[in-house]
C-alpha cells in the first residue's frame, strides 16, 4: 500500500483538463461494441474501471484500436467470451455489462475484486430476472459477484427503480435492446442520463418521460464518432481545493454539463463559493471563498452522489453544520463511504454525526491534518489529498494507489496545480 503526505497550504491556480468522464467512457466502449460501424472514441479515460470495460467488450469479441492520446476506434459485434471477464473495482461494468449480455446466446461470467464481490447485485439481478434473464449470483442468496449470465431470450418490463440509480437504470435499459417489446425503467429521482442519451444518439429508439424512459429493440448504430468532456466528478475535487485554499483562481476546462452531475456546483454555490460555470465551453471556474454551511436534500443527492466525499471536505472548512440527507447508498459504494467519510472528518477535525439516512458535518473554517486510510477507494484518497493540499495541516494519504481506479494522473495534477512535490 502507497502513502503519500501532502501538506498545505497551496493554492491552486491556472488552467487545467480533467480524464475524459467515467461513466460516459464506460457506455461509449459498451455501445460501440453493439453496433457494426467503425467508431472512433476520443477522450476516454485513462482510469483501471474504464480499461477493465474495454477488456472486457475485446473479450466479449468487438476489436478495439489504439491510435494515442485517448483516442481508440472500436469495430463491434459481440461473439461471446470464454473465460470469466474481470472488471477490477467496476461496479458500473459489472452492472452494465450484465444487462447488456443477457439476451445474447451464450454464456458470460462476470466478476471483480473484493469489494466488487461485497457490492449488491440483487438490485440488477430482480428486474433483469423479470425480464426472463438467467443471472446466478454466488454467496449466500445468491446475490453477489461473480455472476453466470446465461443468454435467454428477453421480454420487455416497465420496472420502478427501489433506489435511484443509473447503473440499475442502465442493466435494464441495455437488456431492453434485445427484448420483446418495450422496456420502460422509471426512477424516484433524476440519475445521470448518459445511457438513454447515448443510445438515441445510435439511432435506437428512446422516449423520456416525467421520470420515466422506454426503449424498443433495435439495432445499435453508434455515430462514427464519440467525443468524451471532462469529468465533473474529478473536476470537483480541484474546484473544491480552489474554493478552500488561499489565493487560488482556477479553470477546469471541458467539463461535462449535463443532467444529473453538476450538483456539486449548485451546493457549492450555495455554501457562497465563487464559482462560475461558461456553459458553452464547459469551463468552471473557482476562486478563494469564505465558504458556509448547506443542507442538501435527498432529492438532490442523486446528482451529485459520486462528490459527496470532497464535499464533506468543503463542509469541514464551512462555517456551520452542513447537512447531507438520503446517504444510504453512500454505504455500498466502492467503500462503505459513510463509515469512511465520517473517519476522515474526525482526522480533519470536523465533528459529524448520523441520523438515519442524513449525515451532519460541524465545520470551524478550518482543516486539521493526519492520516486517512483510503480504505481502497479512489474518491476517499482524492478528497483526502485535497484536504491535505488546502488546508493548513498535512494529511498523509493510505492507500493512494485507489487513485489509479479513475485519476491514475492525480498526483501529477496536484503538482501542476498547486506546485507540490511528492
Ligand atoms: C454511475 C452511477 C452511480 C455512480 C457511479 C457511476 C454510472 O452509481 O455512483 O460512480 O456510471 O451509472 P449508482 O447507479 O449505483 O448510484
Amino acid at each position: 500500500m502507497t502513502a503519500l503526505t501532502v501538506g498545505g497550504p497551496r493554492p491552486f491556480v491556472g488552467r487545467i483538463r480533467v480524464p475524459g468522464d467515467k461513466s460516459i467512457s464506460h457506455r461509449a466502449l459498451m455501445i460501440a461494441a453493439l453496433g457494426r460501424q467503425r467508431c472512433t472514441i476520443q477522450g476516454l479515460s485513462d482510469g483501471d474501471d474504464v480499461t477493465h470495460t474495454r477488456l472486457a467488450v475485446e473479450a466479449l469479441g468487438a476489436r478495439v484500436e489504439d491510435h494515442g492520446s485517448g483516442g481508440v476506434t472500436v469495430s463491434g459485434g459481440l461473439t461471446g467470451a470464454s473465460d470469466p471477464i474481470y472488471l477490477g473495482n467496476s461496479g458500473t461494468g459489472i452492472r452494465l455489462l450484465t444487462g447488456l449480455v443477457a439476451g445474447y446466446g451464450f454464456t458470460t461470467t462476470l466478476d471483480g475484486d473484493a469489494s466488487i464481490r461485497r457490492r449488491p447485485m440483487d438490485r440488477i439481478i430482480e428486474p433483469l430476472s423479470a425480464m426472463g434473464a438467467s443471472v446466478r449470483g454466488s454467496g449466500e442468496g445468491g446475490t453477489l459477484a461473480p455472476l453466470k449470465v446465461q443468454g435467454r431470450t428477453l421480454r420487455g418490463i416497465d420496472y420502478t427503480l427501489p433506489v435511484a440509480s443509473a447503473q440499475v437504470k442502465s442493466a435494464v435499459l441495455l437488456a431492453g435492446l434485445r427484448a420483446e417489446g418495450p422496456t420502460t425503467v422509471r426512477e424516484p429521482a433524476p440519475t445521470r442520463a448518459h445511457t438513454e442519451e447515448m443510445l438515441a444518439d445510435a439511432g435506437v429508439r428512446v422516449e423520456c418521460g416525467d421520470g420515466s424512459v422506454t426503449v424498443w429493440p433495435g439495432d445499435v448504430e453508434p455515430p462514427h464518432l464519440i467525443g468524451i468532456p471532462g469529468d465533473p466528478s474529478q473536476a470537483a475535487f480541484w474546484l473544491v481545493g480552489a474554493c478552500i485554499a488561499p489565493d487560488s483562481d482556477l479553470t477546469v476546462e471541458n467539463v461535462y454539463l449535463g443532467s444529473a452531475r453538476g450538483g456539486f456546483v449548485d451546493v457549492l454555490a450555495r455554501m457562497g463559493a465563487d464559482i462560475t460555470v461558461d456553459s458553452d465551453s464547459g469551463d468552471i471556474r473557482a476562486r478563494t471563498s469564505e465558504l458556509r454551511a448547506t443542507h442538501v436534500t435527498a432529492d438532490e443527492l442523486p446528482g451529485c452522489i459520486d462528490e459527496v466525499p470532497i464535499l464533506a471536505v468543503a463542509a469541514a472548512a464551512a462555517e456551520g453544520v452542513t447537512v447531507f440527507e438520503g446517504i444510504a447508498e453512500l454505504r455500498v459504494k466502492e467503500s462503505d463511504r459513510v463509515a469512511a467519510i465520517i473517519e476522515m472528518l474526525n482526522v480533519l477535525g470536523a465533528e459529524s454525526e448520523i441520523d438515519g439516512e442524513t449525515l451532519a458535518v460541524s465545520g470551524d473554517g478550518r482543516l486539521g491534518g493526519g492520516t486517512v486510510d483510503s480504505h481502497g477507494d479512489h474518491r476517499m484518497a482524492m478528497a483526502a489529498a485535497i484536504a491535505g493540499a488546502a488546508g493548513s495541516a498535512p494529511v498523509t494519504v493510505e492507500g493512494f494507489e485507489a487513485t489509479a481506479t479513475s485519476y491514475p494522473g492525480f498526483a501529477r495534477d496536484l503538482s501542476r496545480v498547486t506546485g507540490w512535490t511528492p
